[in-house]
């Protein structure tokens, strides 16, 4: 069956409010009319009501880049999934800098996918090995243990909203990155079969999988044209106008059914 394919900004610690809207009122009207891929920006908390207004007619979603799973309490800087609800549709979490440098557990992982889910919303969960453990040749347990992690609990009815990206710790920001027939065939083996096992093979044919690592207009088309990568998490690439309507007017003409 056709997946939608999805292409998401993920901005990182980058671009003020200011810089944020003025980003998002030139790349809106360049991909307004690709509606056959979903199309999203991850800015930081403090610009996220001002992108989501900027966006409000708009057909380009807003993602926050983490939620708490606590609707509120004494949670010093953190952001409840309740709290960002009102203005975003995708929450990423999991992401390698987040397990890297915010000690993010797979526990803390599937908390957080839950409330997403819970809230109505939809998770981006990013799993992906390091450069290490894709040396040991670990890469596809590994991976298939943060999925099975991540995803439990979550019933099949909620397995439908989620996303899940895979990123190879060694290729993001690095500008190195894995080719497409290696990322297809990991994605297959750790996440595809994987929640295949969990949920049966068709319902793990509608999951939307997702490579990020060093995706740039040169290389996406590579991506997109694998059977089992259904879009792209993008960072530096999607920091920038024209990169962006680029990665979004590929994976159209490649996926966009
Ligand atoms: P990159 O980042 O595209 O800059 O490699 C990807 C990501 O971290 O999601």
């Amino acid at each position: 069956m056709a997946r939608t394919p999805i292409i998401a900004g993920n901005w990182k610690m980058n671009k003020s409010p200011d810089e944020a809207v003025a980003f998002v009122s030139e790349l809106a009207p360049k991909i307004a009319a690709y509606d056959a891929v979903d199309r999203v920006v991850a800015p930081t908390f403090v610009a996220l009501t001002a992108v989501a207004s900027a966006l409000a007619d708009s057909p380009i979603k807003v993602a926050a880049q983490d939620a708490h799973w606590e609707s509120d309490g004494a949670y010093t800087s953190q952001v409840s999934v309740a709290m960002v609800a009102p203005f975003v549709e995708y929450v990423i979490i999991g992401h390698s800098e987040c397990r890297a440098y915010l000690n993010e557990s797979d526990e803390n992982v599937n908390r957080k996918a839950r409330a997403i889910l819970a809230a109505g919303l939809k998770p981006i969960i990013a799993v992906g090995e390091s450069l290490a453990q894709n040396e040991a040749g670990e890469t596809v347990p590994f991976v298939r243990s943060q999925v099975e992690a991540a995803l439990a609990g979550i019933a099949p009815e909620g397995l439908k909203r989620v996303v899940i990206a895979y990123e190879p710790i060694w290729a993001i920001g690095t500008g190195k990155s894995a080719s497409g027939e290696l990322a297809d065939a990991i994605i297959k083996a750790a996440v595809r079969d994987t929640v295949g096992s969990l949920y049966g093979r068709e319902i793990a044919e509608t999951l939307r999988i997702q490579y990020g690592g060093s995706v740039k207009p040169g290389n996406m088309e590579e991506y997109m044209a694998q059977p089992n990568i259904d879009g792209a998490l993008v960072g530096g690439a999607s920091l920038e106008v024209e990169d962006f309507a680029a990665l979004v007017d590929i994976a159209s003409g490649v996926k966009g059914y």
